[in-house]
């Protein structure tokens, strides 16, 4: 087992709706970590800069507006094989398939705003690190 760092971010929808706390303990109750978390909103740059993969796509402009609603907060979240471990905590992208249990599956019903992002490897994990804490 490796201990890894991953990055997860709770999106506006998860502050508007008053889920960070409910959020964060399902992090904590599987025993991982907290190591840093801030608040930030999300400009047209940073968005760019995050989501430079999605650039281009048919969902990319609703995307941009989503994530930039409203104030978010970032988290780096460390314990053994903690990139896996979050994905299957968070569930798949579109909260209608999550299944009962995932952070989307009880919370979403979106495929867009499904709360939480979370990196998807550990090369992913230490680039997104290093946008949301540069100082790290
Ligand atoms: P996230 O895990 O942050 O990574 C990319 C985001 O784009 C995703 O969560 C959703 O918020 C959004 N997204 C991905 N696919 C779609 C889609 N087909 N339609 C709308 N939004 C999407």
């Amino acid at each position: 087992m490796t201990t890894q760092q991953t990055l997860v971010l709770l999106k506006p929808d998860a502050v508007k709706r008053q889920l960070i706390g409910q959020i964060l303990s399902r992090f904590e109750q599987k025993g991982l970590k907290i190591i840093n978390l801030r608040w930030f909103r999300f400009t047209q740059e940073l968005a760019r800069q995050h989501y430079a993969e999605h650039i281009g796509k048919p969902f990319y402009s609703g995307l941009e507006e989503y994530v930039m609603s409203g104030a978010a907060v970032a988290v780096i979240l460390e314990g053994p094989e903690a990139v896996a471990v979050v994905r299957r905590l968070i569930g798949p992208t579109n909260g209608v398939e999550a299944s009962p249990g995932t952070i989307r599956g009880d919370f979403s019903l979106s495929n867009q705003q499904n709360l939480v992002h979370a990196s998807d490897s550990s090369a992913s994990a230490e680039r997104e690190i290093k946008i949301f804490f540069p100082a790290v």
